[in-house]
């Protein structure tokens, strides 16, 4: 430990965690911030830091009038969504990454970094940012402390965590927390002015060490690269916890679903990345299902723990919602277009000559007249002749959970919720009918574990091929993948009331390219089906897939030009096509060697037999 007269921290009088101290005075040393600033997570400190972000350029302050508190920041054009190649697990052996993630040699790791974040805050001010997954305090949060040289992660993280003095006042003289480093990588030199989004434009790297429960973040300031509580803890980080200590850690959003009669069921979603999770969160009814309401909890992220009566109790682990704007609107989320109402950061999104956001999907005829998310000027002819598009594909919004209209009020219950569900569905425009339950948790848990769905621009890459996405965790599980399908397979024989597994394709197409299924408020049908199925109430017909809803078995008052037919060709098993996907079960199968439960290569087994492949 280091003579306290090397104390670098600049710590304030109430920050008596000498361990914290210590480690952040090392991460100065390293660094070489101009000045450090601890954050006490106060309004004040909020309203400075936008003042200072509008000041140096990097925050445009939106038009009070029409969106107060509000603001839109512009990234670089490399610097615009999660880089899954710059992603790392560092654990000890490479088997306990497993064939999923990028590993590197801890020793070696740490050797980059260590040039890497030499004098990488030079110019800079070193944010401390102590924040709390999960209520402060509850027996089920997480603390942790990242530091920043963005004021843009720090702002951000204010309204996704709960942030600040309390939890430094919670963690006391000696209390755990997860470590995190986050530098943009982009010393400012004496005299040089900061450009408007600082990163590194030629390295990238996002860095977990899972035995010493540690993060490392450098040269990207965008979402789940930079706002370390989100993906980097409340994943990859809580996934090895969960693994560990008996519980789940996963990329789910949670909602209620109530009853005409009052009573109230929660189900848990897994989508991987920009496929509906933010919309599903807080889907509307529609008004023909008189008296079903959904309530929403989160919209990315799920804690679940074995609970003393025998169900898994879930808590959203974030504070607020870090969402994709695009494809939002009045129609397919009116939850959300209330919530940005005011207090809201957004990312890369189109900004209006009257100083309002827009982005593509918002209205169907765009603004005569735009700044794109580059702040280029851009009109609605122009981008059709060029296909540039106003806002990016992963441009986002930050909003705190608490001003979505749908909130539940036991979202911040800290004991949780019981979830009676969990659903799991990917982008599929063939093969994948519209709901199938799993006859068993074994079979339900090989039905996530083989989620497929075509990317989408929330990460860098080419767009729109299937890739095998288990539980929707391939980015976000810190550990080996055939370890954690051992580990769901356990958990489901660690609670006695498991709950009842759906996978759901909201996204297949016709012969004529469509989509079949309308989605958004009418996904409510098929929840309403998985509830009555939860409630004993709701019938079903055995298929080789699974067990899936009859015509007869889902409401469809309302939308009456829905046909029989339709619903035929959603719902259609194509015998040629399944061989096909079971063979593609095989490509992420394979890797995993003897990390891969015997009860899944028996589900595949038994699935082959049932489809005469
Ligand atoms: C997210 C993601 O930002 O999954 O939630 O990419
Ligand atoms: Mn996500």
């Amino acid at each position: 430990m280091s003579d306290p007269s090397d104390d670098l921290s600049s710590a304030p009088g109430y920050v008596r965690h000498a361990r914290l101290r210590h480690w952040v005075s090392d991460v100065a040393r390293l660094a070489k911030p101009d000045r450090i600033v601890w954050c006490d997570g106060s309004q004040a400190e909020y309203d400075r830091l936008c003042a200072e972000l509008v000041t140096s350029g990097a925050f445009l302050r939106l038009n009070p009038k029409l969106r107060p508190n509000s603001f839109l920041a512009r990234s670089d054009p490399g610097d615009v969504a999660r880089m899954e190649d710059r992603t790392f697990i560092c654990s000890a052996k490479q088997e306990d990454a497993g064939p999923t993630n990028n590993w590197i040699e801890p020793a070696q790791m740490r050797a980059t970094l260590e040039r890497l974040f030499d004098g990488c805050m030079r110019g800079r001010t070193m944010y401390v940012v102590p924040f709390s997954m999960g209520p402060i305090g509850s027996p089920i949060a997480q603390i942790g402390i990242e530091i920043s040289d963005s004021a843009y992660v720090v702002v951000s993280m204010r309204i996704m965590t709960r942030m600040g003095r309390a939890v430094i006042e919670q963690l006391g003289a000696d209390g755990d927390y997860v470590p995190g480093v986050h530098s943009v990588g982009a010393p400012l030199p004496p005299g040089q002015e900061d450009v408007r989004w600082p990163c590194n434009k030629d390295d990238k790297w996002i860095v977990h060490f899972p035995e010493t429960r540690e993060i490392w973040s450098f040269g990207s300031g965008y979402g789940g690269n930079a706002l370390l509580g989100k993906k980097c803890l409340a994943l990859r980080i809580a996934s090895v916890m969960a693994r560990d200590q008996g519980w789940l850690a996963e990329h789910m959003l949670i909602l209620g679903v109530e009853a005409p009669d009052g009573q109230k069921t929660y189900i848990s979603a897994g989508f991987p990345s920009a496929c509906g999770k933010t919309n599903l969160a807080m889907v509307i009814p529609p008004g023909a299902l008189k008296g079903w309401k959904v309530t929403t909890i989160g919209e990315d992220i799920a804690w679940l723990k074995p609970g003393a009566d025998g169900r898994f109790r879930a808590i959203n682990p974030e504070a607020g919602f870090f969402g994709v704007a695009p494809g939002t609107s009045v129609a397919t989320n009116l939850n959300a277009m209330k919530m940005l109402h005011a207090n809201t950061i957004f990312t890369n999104v189109a900004l209006t000559p009257e100083g309002d956001v827009w982005w593509e999907g918002m209205t169907d005829t765009p603004p005569a007249r735009l700044i794109d998310w580059q702040g280029k000027d851009w009109t609605p002819e122009e981008g059709k002749k060029s296909g540039r598009l106003a806002a990016h594909p992963n441009s986002r919004f930050t909003v705190p959970a608490a001003q979505c209209p749908s909130i539940d009020p036991a979202w911040e219950d800290p004991s949780g919720v019981p979830i009676s569900a969990f659903l799991f569905g990917g982008r599929r425009a063939a093969t994948i009918p519209l709901v199938v339950e799993a006859p068993s948790w074994e079979d339900g848990v090989y039905m996530a574990a083989t989620l497929g769905s075509e990317t989408t621009a929330a990460i860098t890459g080419k767009v729109g091929v299937v890739r095998r996405d288990p539980m929707a965790m391939l980015a976000f599980c810190g550990y080996n993948m055939g370890d954690y399908f051992g580990h769901w397979l356990e958990m489901g024989r660690a609670v006695a009331r498991p709950p009842r597994m759906f996978r759901v394709n909201w996204f297949r197409r016709g012969a004529d390219g469509k989509f079949i299924w309308p989605g958004f408020g009418e996904n409510m049908r098929v929840l309403k089906w998985a509830v009555e199925r939860c409630q004993g109430k709701a019938g079903a017909v055995e298929t080789p897939l699974g067990l899936m809803p009859r015509w007869e078995d889902l409401a469809w008052i309302g939308l009456e030009e829905f046909s029989r037919e339709q619903f035929v060709e959603l719902t259609r098993v194509d015998g040629a096509a399944w061989r096909d996907e079971l063979a593609s079960h095989d490509e992420l199968f394979g890797k995993l060697g003897d990390h891969l439960p015997a009860a899944l290569e028996q589900c595949r087994a038994a699935l082959h037999a049932q489809l005469g492949a």
